[in-house]
């Protein structure tokens, strides 16, 4: 794989930490040492701003706004109207002066410059002395946000001075923050301030979402204070001649109305009054409970060790379950690349981890897809079809993806529905989700399914037209991807309707024609070679080598003509490679061989969600050096910038891919069978790992070393390990 690393932070197991102030990365630092909690996300920036890049993002989960008006003259079909998680409110703005001199790290004389971010409590502290030219001034600045009081925001700033020194310091709440570069996204609609205490109330514009924001200062002793308002901001100006120590802390509670019904009155909600030190202790108890159920540990490898616990605690952070109306977008809400959309990438590639650590967040994330079940018929009806269709890129349950390509042709999100669906109820045996929820989603979906595709001339059923998931091959016939997922959906759907009986105007007409699609579905297949065609003519392409590309041409869209990356058999991702994964008890193992010694070399990695994918296969067809290569870019993707595009934002949706390959790669655990599977393997330079799974209430503890798994059960499970099927309980080894 032709990426390089791009290190520059300290490898320690429990946090990151860059020492000595980077300025040229700072907006990747911006992005890695960003923090949240679901409901809200702020990254890594100066409370006081800098000169340097910056993007100084504050996101609250399905907060978002139209991105134009409607097209009237648009093609049918076409999404012409996107929308966008909007930044809010900078709830830090924070202004420093020393004796009048503004603070910046950009500009100023540094020593001691640590920026830290803590997985055992969720703390973002930076600290630093500013050499001025009368003497030293250290800062040292904390923030966290609740974990279980989600709504509060917490920041905390000393200062100490080894001479008297006269500090300004105007902190506020600033809904004049800037968006894709641009200001002016919010109006105003409400402040009012009294002295330690503010408020700030904003409006989206298109949307008619409300922030609320109120804001509480606590000072380590008196100083000077006035109250500041701009239009869009209001604050507090701190005014104090500081000889030694002095402390600022704010605390910051925000309400939303996402629904624009409650208006102005989500300003009467109640504001927290929970100190900032026992907010902090909450926060290290939430997160030795969370790490005693989620951890990994890798011995003998502290890069990789990092890499993975950094991937768990973002993703943890980015969601957990907080509420039904949130999902995952692919880079969290940390950044603005991708409009802070969720993808199929929800249901493939981040569920299995909620499956095994929190199984309510799981089931939460298909009731969003439940949710906006309407808004995917109404879908599926500008595509001219039936039932539901999936958007590729949403929000709020809408299209919001304006490349016609993928809105109009990739199916992979209504299939990963079904998917989702198939391996929630699999892994938690939660039969009352598939009767009230699940069975609707699977109908329309199969409705949908069965009305866009067609019988070819040669009678076999497939897709015309349509994008797969390597987003290089565009408006190709039978997608094996496409096809094959289909013939499962129709086949699950069909065999649940027959198991609980026609429901929701399900008819035996209707299954019977699932049936029939399913039977006729064309899945192009080389028996010799054993080699699935990614669609009908993919071997008849012109071949580019992929080794040969020179790196300065990554990332490829940037380089090639759009049209160039389309026209030979390169791919962007897996594909062929992705339905043998998700459906891997379908396939032999030569099948496997075939297809990955075929298809990788073929693949540039393009999409952050290819390596980890690749490395559970390599794990499984026992390429062990191949398999931990690929996991070593998964899990460091974001802290080496393998894609030198950390800086717009985390790749959180992979980061839950590298959380797969150690379960699914290294531990060789499979979920879509009967059985729990558990088949691990050891990468060679490792000493040991270890992981857990929450499977049916029993805690499931898997601890591999060179030749061993010993595995530990709170409860009993039934489970296939290292090929041979046995009932876990108490603590038992197997031999690897
Ligand atoms: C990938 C998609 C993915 C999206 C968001 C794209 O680059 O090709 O498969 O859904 O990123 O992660």
């Amino acid at each position: 794989m032709s990426k390089q690393a791009e290190k520059y932070l300290e490898t320690d197991e429990w946090s990151i930490i860059e020492r000595g102030f980077h300025k040229e990365k700072n907006a990747v630092s911006e992005s890695l040492f960003s923090i949240g909690n679901e409901f809200c996300g702020v990254r890594g920036y100066a409370d006081e701003g800098v000169t340097a890049p910056t993007l100084q993002g504050c996101y609250f989960n399905g907060v978002y706004e139209w991105a134009r008006e409607a097209n009237e003259t648009a093609y049918k079909g076409i999404t012409d109207r996107g929308h966008y998680m909007v930044n809010a409110v900078n709830p830090i703005a924070t202004e420093i002066r020393i004796d009048g001199v503004k603070l910046d790290t950009g500009k100023c004389r540094l020593e001691n410059y640590i920026r830290r971010l803590d997985f055992r409590s969720g703390e973002f502290v930076r600290s630093f002395t500013v050499i001025t030219n009368k003497g030293c001034v250290g800062f040292k600045f904390t923030r966290f946000l609740g974990m279980t009081d989600f709504r509060t925001l917490y920041q905390r700033i000393e200062i100490n001075t080894d001479y008297p020194a006269e500090i300004q310091l105007c902190a506020g709440l600033d809904f004049g923050t800037r968006h894709g570069g641009k200001r002016g996204r919010w109006t105003k609609v409400h402040s009012s301030s009294d002295g330690l205490v503010c408020l700030a109330v904003g409006k989206t514009q298109s949307t008619n979402q409300y922030i609320a924001s109120f804001q509480s200062v606590n000072l380590s002793s008196e100083a000077t204070i006035e109250s500041t308002r701009t239009p869009l901001s209001v604050g507090i100006k701190i005014i104090k001649r500081v000889n030694g120590a002095f402390i600022f802390t704010k605390r910051v509670t925000s309400f939303v109305d996402k629904t624009g019904e409650r208006g102005v009155s989500v300003a009467n909600g109640k504001p927290s009054s929970v100190p900032f030190e026992i907010a902090l202790a909450e926060n290290k108890k939430y997160y030795a409970d969370f790490w005693k159920s989620s951890d990994i540990v890798i011995d003998g490898d502290p890069e990789n060790q990092q890499g993975i616990r950094f991937c768990i605690f973002q993703l943890q952070q980015t969601y957990h379950g907080v509420a039904p109306d949130d999902n995952i977008g692919a880079k969290g809400l940390t950044g603005e690349a991708y409009g802070g959309h969720a993808f199929w990438d929800t249901e493939t590639y981040c569920l299995p981890y909620f499956l095994f650590n929190n199984a309510s967040a799981a089931k939460d994330l298909l009731l969003y897809r439940y949710n906006t079940l309407d808004n995917a018929r109404r879908r599926a009806r500008q595509l001219d079809c039936d039932g539901a269709c999936y958007p590729i890129a949403t929000l709020n349950g809408d299209e919001a993806c304006t490349l016609w390509q993928h809105a109009s042709l990739q199916f992979q999100p209504s299939t990963g529905v079904a998917y989702g669906v198939m391996h929630y109820v699999n892994v938690s045996g939660d039969e009352d989700f598939l009767v009230n929820y699940g069975l609707e989603m699977l109908l329309e979906i199969s409705r949908f399914l069965r009305s866009r595709g067609e019988y070819g001339a040669d009678g076999r059923f497939g897709y015309f037209c349509v994008m797969g998931p390597d987003e290089f091959q565009m408006m190709v016939n039978h997608n094996c991807y496409t096809n094959y997922m289909a013939k499962k959906t129709f086949e699950y759907t069909v065999s649940c309707f027959e198991k609980y009986g026609l429901k929701f105007g399900a008819t035996d007409e209707e299954l019977a024609a699932f049936k029939e699609c399913a039977e006729k579905m064309y899945i192009p297949y080389d028996e010799r070679t054993k080699l699935f065609e990614q669609h009908d003519g993919f071997f008849r392409l012109p071949h580019v080598s992929v080794k040969d590309i020179p790196v300065t041409d990554f990332p490829l869209y940037h380089h090639w003509s759009y049209d160039r990356i389309y026209r030979n058999d390169m791919i962007k991702q897996p594909d062929v490679l992705m339905f043998m994964l998700l459906f891997g008890g379908d396939f032999s193992f030569e099948q496997k061989k075939a297809n990955y010694e075929y298809y990788e070399p073929r693949c540039i990695h393009e999409s952050s969600l290819s390596p980890s994918v690749h490395s559970i296969l390599a794990s499984e067809l026992k390429k062990h050096g191949e398999a931990l290569g690929f996991f070593g870019f998964a899990a460091r993707l974001d802290l080496d910038d393998y894609n030198r595009n950390t800086c717009e934002g985390l790749h959180t949706t992979s980061i839950a891919a590298a959380w797969l390959n150690i379960v699914y790669g290294f531990g060789g655990v499979r979920s879509d069978g009967q059985a729990l599977v558990i088949n691990p393997s050891i990468p060679e330079i490792w000493r040991g790992y270890s992981f857990k799974l929450n499977y049916h209430n029993s805690l499931i503890t898997v601890a591999v070393s060179k030749d061993k798994a010993v595995i530990s059960v709170d409860g009993s499970v039934e489970a296939v390990v290292c090929g041979k099927r046995t009932v876990l309980s108490g603590t038992q080894e197997f031999q690897i």
